[in-house]
């Protein structure tokens, strides 16, 4: 029997091997490897999503963290920031200091479009003076002694949510400080979960990528954009 459609797979040496048409024979040797979910729920690094030689206090961090997010600017669509730096002087936050500027392709086959202004990621310098002390302070000082960092933000997404398929300027610094198995970071074509387990990751958001949370709890994470 030859059923009327074709598979593409990944071969064991990472490229990509057409299956062909496939038929009875076939559809049983692919029935008998089914899929494994062991380990799923563990970092695989990639080229754009690496985890760095560096790590936080977890417990401190979270405990500041969670603390702070019910003072939070809400974004809308379950998606919620606190700015941790800021530009010297400045007391109030606008869309450059929330989102700023990113790329993506609105409809397929479309050219990319520019979203938001450009953000002079070098200006935010100043840690907000509701952090002065802190244990998150001292984190944002640490990324600080190994990456010239600009805004940092601790970025909210509830359940079920995710954000849009884009690039950015810059890459970012990566702390995930609650998550469940569900919140996985894709960069291009590489998805991996990020353990919240005091790790510090560099992705590549240069790339497109983007952040969800198909998990049933909300997922918190300290992100700070590499200043280029
Ligand atoms: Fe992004």
């Amino acid at each position: 029997m030859i059923l009327p459609y074709t598979r593409r797979m990944v071969a064991d040496d990472g490229s990509f091997a057409k299956y062909g048409p496939i038929n009875s024979e076939r559809l049983s040797e692919l029935l008998g490897n089914p899929p494994t979910w062991h380990g799923v729920a563990d970092f695989q690094s990639s080229e754009h999503i690496r985890r760095i030689d560096a790590s936080v206090d977890l417990d401190r961090l979270s405990k500041e963290a969670v603390s702070c997010f019910e003072a939070h600017h809400d974004r809308g669509d379950g998606f919620h920031t606190v700015n941790v730096t800021r530009r010297p002087g400045s007391t109030t936050f606008d869309n450059k200091d929330l989102s700023g500027r990113y790329w993506l392709r609105p409809h397929a086959g479309s050219p990319e479009e520019a979203r938001d202004e450009l953000v002079d990621e070098s200006l935010y310098s100043e840690i907000v003076p509701t952090f002065a002390g802190t244990y998150i302070e001292e984190v944002v000082d640490l990324l600080r002694s190994f990456a010239p960092i600009g805004r940092v933000r601790l970025l909210g997404k509830d359940s079920f949510n995710c954000n849009s398929w884009h690039r950015d300027p810059e890459p970012r610094l990566h702390i995930p400080i609650i998550a469940n198995p569900g919140s996985l970071f894709i960069v291009n074509n590489h998805a991996t979960h990020l353990p919240a387990d005091g790790s510090v990751y560099f992705t590549d958001t240069r790339a497109y990528h983007t952040a969800l949370n198909g998990g049933e709890t909300s997922r918190i994470s300290m992100v700070a954009a590499v200043a280029l």
